[in-house]
């Protein structure tokens, strides 16, 4: 029996193809697309980082009405090539260097195919890709030196992931029950961080009802390292004030400079004031599964609980994040419901509960750790850690290049794998309008920050497709349109 027998007699829809024809002509567009999106990525190098969206795109997709019939998948296929794909930030380029972006792997392309084709809801049953998930979740647990036994959760991104650890972190030290009593239940509960701390937090802290009056936020050092003294002294005085301190957040890598706060003397500070010990390392932690960069992020492997991403410097296709908590029974008191219509069956596909939705605030969710079982089985953590060290090497060298220009200057030390530099003698504004002239040449993207106040150019390097030559390029492009902004501020006096 084919599929035109089943079709011809049935009277029942079905968004499947109608036919074994129409397979073959869907199973063929897609054979094309998978050659045409990785021509894409390998090609990347020869075209513009980013290219602004044209303003009749922007006009066709703003006036589409919704597609109450279909065009068919080869139609809206050939929108995607020629409306969406050219337009995208541009971290798939070698020298896209912006804020903190991943580039992606080819087998991550791959694998996000075959996630959707299983279609699994990975809520946590009893089936494969919770088996997977939980897999990944041992690796990361056991790279990032914790002990065997600790849970995790994927989510979408450090944003989540560092929000699910601090809600574990103020469930396990409120002293109350929050779950049940809220915070009325207790004293204001206060949470500490380092000016440095990304602005993942703050939301966090608007989201959980505490307020920005529970976060408090200590100074930094010359290398932008939370000072442990001034949070040592800020724990005491909060205790004396009647407040309960509950967690701190410490960052391994931060955001504008990838400076790492000193895990170790703030894992102690915590043991001692039985504090929740929050590591934000949404792109730095991956540096600890190299033994040259471990040294700046030891510590990390003692947080109670430990958020980064692998869409970052995991290299990975958006999205995926992990939280690790080293107190599982801990993790999933801080969110289990019992609801009746999810409570674990002795046997069949709800045996042993729905583990991940007790973990975490959603149940639905998709197969995300295949790409990250894939990436890990396909290319090995050596491989990935091996790129992550040349990341730093590159870091290095573009600092080496800027420090020799005699017209940038660096803006801040390098670390890890972030430069901030500027055109040195150009204003602040001056700076962003090389920044904006670069981004949009479409020669590379790197972002901007101020730093002391001052703004920077600001190469945020986890990208496996750069290579020196583009930092060349980079230095060579900024002088020039830096030249070209003074001159043209110079003949406008
Ligand atoms: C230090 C740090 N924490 C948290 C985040 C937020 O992560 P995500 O963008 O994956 O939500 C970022 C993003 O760049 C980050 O650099």
């Amino acid at each position: 029996m084919n599929g035109d027998d089943v079709r011809s007699d049935a009277i029942e829809k079905t968004l499947d193809p109608g036919s074994d024809g129409d397979w073959a002509s869907l199973r063929a567009l897609g054979h094309r697309m998978v050659d045409e999106i990785f021509d894409h990525l390998q090609g990347r190098r020869n075209e513009p980082v980013w290219q602004p969206i044209p303003e009749e795109i922007r006009k066709l997709i703003a006036a589409d009405p919704i597609p109450r019939e279909g065009e068919g998948a080869a139609a809206s296929y050939e929108r995607f090539v020629t409306q969406i794909l050219p337009f995208g930030i541009g971290n798939t380029h070698p020298r896209f260097w912006g804020w903190v972006m991943g580039t992606g792997t080819a087998e991550g392309v791959l694998a996000e195919m075959l996630a959707a084709g299983m279609n699994p809801n990975v809520g946590g049953f009893d089936d494969s890709a919770t088996m997977v998930e939980e897999q990944v979740i041992r690796w990361m647990a056991e790279l990032m030196g914790m002990p065997s036994g600790t849970s995790g959760l994927l989510m979408s991104g450090g944003t989540m992931a560092n929000l699910i650890g601090l809600a574990v972190g103020r469930y396990a030290k409120a002293g109350f029950d929050v779950r049940a009593e809220g915070l009325q239940g207790g004293p204001l509960l206060r949470v500490y961080c380092s000016t440095e701390a990304h602005s993942w937090l703050k939301k966090a802290m608007d989201l959980m009802g505490m307020g920005r009056v529970a976060l408090c936020v200590i100074g930094v050092d010359d290398h932008y390292r939370l000072q442990v003294g001034e949070l040592r002294e800020a724990i005491t005085s909060d205790r004396a004030a009647g407040y309960r301190p509950v967690c701190v957040v410490a960052t391994a890598g931060t955001v504008n400079t990838g400076a790492t706060d000193d895990l170790s003397a703030i894992a102690d500070l915590c043991a001692t004031e039985d504090l929740w010990f929050h590591v934000d390392g949404a792109f730095g932690a991956a540096a600890y599964w190299s033994e040259k960069l471990r040294t700046q992020m030891r510590g990390l492997e003692r947080a109670d609980s430990l958020a980064f991403d692998l869409h970052k410097w995991g290299y990975m296709p958006y999205d995926i994040g992990c939280v690790l908590v080293r107190d599982a029974e801990m993790h999933e008191a801080a969110f289990a419901t019992g609801a009746s219509y999810l409570t674990a069956m002795e046997r069949g596909p709800a045996a042993g509960g729905i583990r991940f939705a007790d973990r975490g605030i959603e149940l639905s969710r998709g197969f995300r750790a295949l790409k990250a079982w894939m990436s890990l089985k396909a290319l090995g953590v050596n491989a990935i850690t091996a790129v992550i060290e040349q990341n730093v090497e590159q870091a290095q060298y573009l600092a080496s290049l800027v420090d020799a220009s005699s017209e940038l200057e660096l803006a801040a030390e390098t670390p890890l794998n972030i430069v901030c530099f500027r055109y040195a003698g150009a204003s602040d504004a001056q700076n962003k309008e090389v920044l904006m002239r670069l981004q949009e040449s479409g020669a590379a993207v790197p972002s901007g920050t101020v730093l002391r106040g001052r703004f920077a150019i600001r190469v945020a390097i986890s990208n496996h497709r750069s290579r020196r030559e583009d930092f060349d390029l980079l230095v060579q492009t900024v002088e020039q349109i830096g030249r070209e902004v003074i001159a043209e501020a110079s003949s406008r006096r």
